[in-house]
């Protein structure tokens, strides 16, 4: 059977900060500028999940599209939306949360979780220019 990937996309809105409390703040506000102000600051978020398999004979599916947003919503979306990602979110405690360290958490809740194909990649876009792509490579 060919082997496919599938992607599905979610959106999800909530404020963050950058900012490494191991560091000084004139080191923060060198590294981060206006992304450390103290408040945090939001952002509209999509997130993009590709799976990939093979189209299964049975039903010409890579993944049932319903058990995949289900999946993403139940584990990401709804811990995520309209939060504040420094203090909110149970598995993003203790990580600085750029895009980048978004992406490799989204990747460990969910990549257990998808038992019809592989988990592929994620792609978070945090701006409309600015995306980041993860693959589950160390
Ligand atoms: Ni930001």
């Amino acid at each position: 059977m060919p082997k496919m990937y599938l992607t599905r996309r979610e959106s999800f809105s909530a404020s963050h900060r950058l900012w490494n409390p191991s560091l000084t703040e004139a080191r923060n506000i060198e590294l981060f500028d206006k992304c450390a102000s103290p408040n945090g600051h939001g952002h509209n978020y999509i997130l993009e999940v590709t799976v990939a398999g093979q189209v299964r004979g049975e039903t010409g599916y890579v993944i049932d599209l319903k058990k995949l947003k289900a999946i993403i919503r139940a584990e990401i979306i709804q811990h995520v939306d309209h939060k504040h990602l420094n203090f909110d979110v149970e598995y993003l405690k203790g990580i600085i949360p750029t895009a980048e360290n978004l992406a490799r958490v989204f990747w460990q809740v969910l990549e257990p979780k998808i038992t019809e194909g592989k988990l592929f990649s994620i792609r978070l876009h945090e701006t409309e220019n600015n995306v980041i792509e993860y693959r589950g490579e160390e």
